[in-house]
């Protein structure tokens, strides 16, 4: 697919045409900040740039806490008390980088379901999409591994259940394990190994960002209507888009404010309500908490990880729940290709509407499951919602491309734009103070 026509990066200054001969990054920069993006982006496609500055907090407040921190068993839980109470703003800093994680999980999670809605993942931004789940993946990796920094209660445990899962794999299971903490249990080596991989991963994510970012420019952006940009011409691009500077970047830049406000307000009144208490009591083996629960961004895969609690043949319960908890993200993978409707935006697909639906109520479900203790009706409602979410992607979207007639779309993503703001479009460009029709 050709790119987006438009205007390009003229050097006019002496200084920058010596510049652009040598280094054409004000030509990288003009062309980023200027890209022509869909004018019917809705407040769904705020959350890249949230992420994206969820991971710049996360790696400057990472740094400065690293500073502190120190990577032994028998004073990791003191270090983290010394930030608290000695290092000047240590507290903030902390009370930031945690809290700074559970935004970085909403807005992804937020950011992954507007892809599944919209038909993002589908032909031709499958790259952007493998990527995103290689981005998920290794933000999992860091938030797992951050967790077990503080060497508190809920660290230590959810490193050991954690790693145990490795040991489920049959026949090659324990020399794994052993490998990844670096001995026969969490200890020492656990911990200084996790402290140097949680410093690493964000920067690999940060270069897997730059090639995500890459990815969609090179396609276009997605946008509500699936439909695409015209791009046989400048001037019919022009009518289905806007630069991305300065309309998304304000319109971005609001949607970040808004956010903010809420983050401050837990950040500053209540940081450790998304927290466990166990995990301000330091890490003792000896002692195990009565019950393990990871933070809450994890508990809906945790929960699928737990849902199997009988054999099947020479396959044990454990590793099938690890094989159903990685089994349950590579599908979600998979969908631009499991995905066969010729639709790309779920606005016009009526059937899949409501099994999207379903899907958002499954994953709630599914979180408060993995908080629960696993008993009573809990094991049972853990395996209905596993089955659901893989029942979602193996069978729904493969099947209601067929079977499911669609509404019709708009031709393109100016008359969409017009039904929404009529009186704006008809000036042509010009601002109106007209109301939407929305
Ligand atoms: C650090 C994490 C991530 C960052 C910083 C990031 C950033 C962005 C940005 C800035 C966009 C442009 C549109 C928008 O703002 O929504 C975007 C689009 C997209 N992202 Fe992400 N992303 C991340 C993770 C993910 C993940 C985990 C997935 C899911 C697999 C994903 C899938 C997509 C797709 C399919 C698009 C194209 C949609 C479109 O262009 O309209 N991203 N991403």
């Amino acid at each position: 697919m050709a790119g987006i026509p438009h205007d390009h990066y003229e050097p006019k200054t002496s200084g920058e045409k010596w510049l652009n001969k040598r280094l054409p990054i004000l030509g990288l920069a003009y062309d980023t900040l200027m890209i022509p993006t869909p004018k019917n982006l809705n407040w769904m496609w705020i959350w890249g740039i949230v992420l994206t500055f969820c991971l710049v907090l996360q790696i400057i407040t990472g740094i400065v806490l690293a500073m502190h921190y120190t990577p032994h068993v028998d004073e990791a839980f003191a270090s983290i008390e010394h930030i608290m109470r000695n290092v000047n703003g240590g507290y903030m800093l902390r009370y930031i980088h945690m809290n700074g994680a559970s935004l970085f999980f909403v807005a992804v999670y937020a950011h992954i379901f507007r892809g599944l809605y919209y038909g993002s993942y589908k032909a031709p931004r499958e790259v952007t999409w493998i990527i995103g789940m290689i981005i998920y993946l290794a933000m999992m990796g860091t938030a797992f591994m951050g967790y077990v920094l503080p060497w508190g209660q809920m660290s230590f445990w959810g490193a050991t259940v954690i790693t145990g899962l490795f040991g489920a794999i049959p026949g090659i299971g324990e020399p794994i394990q052993t490998w990844l903490l670096g001995g026969p249990a969490v200890d020492n080596a656990t911990l200084n190994r996790f402290f140097s991989l949680h410093y690493l991963l964000p920067f690999v994510i940060a270069g897997l960002v730059a090639v995500h970012i890459w990815a969609f420019h090179t396609t276009g952006n997605n946008n509500p209507t699936g439909v695409e940009v015209r791009r046989t011409s400048k001037e019919e691009a022009e009518k289905d888009t806007l630069p991305f500077w300065p309309y998304f970047v304000i319109k971005d830049l609001f949607a970040l404010a808004v956010i903010m406000v809420v983050f401050w307000a837990i950040v500053g009144f209540m940081p450790n309500y998304l927290g466990h208490p166990d995990n301000y009591i330091e890490a003792n083996a000896l002692a195990t908490p009565a019950h393990i629960v990871p933070e809450w961004y994890f508990l809906p895969f945790y929960a699928i990880l737990r849902a199997i609690t009988f054999d099947v043949l020479f396959l044990d319960a454990k590793f099938l729940g690890v094989l159903a908890m990685f089994g349950a993200i590579a599908v979600m993978a998979l969908a631009p290709w499991l995905d066969t409707s010729s639709v790309r935006s779920g606005r016009y697909r009526p059937m899949f509407k409501w099994w999207f639906a379903l899907l958002v109520v499954d994953f709630f479900v599914l979180m408060w499951a993995g908080a629960m203790p696993a008993e009573g009706l809990v094991p049972t409602i853990s395996l209905i919602g596993t089955i659901y979410w893989f029942a979602y992607f193996l069978v729904v979207l493969p099947l209601l491309g067929v079977i499911e007639k669609p509404l019709p779309r708009p031709a393109t993503i100016e008359e969409d734009f017009a039904a929404h703001y009529p009186a704006k479009s008809n000036a042509a460009g010009t601002t109106s103070d007209a109301t939407p029709a929305e």
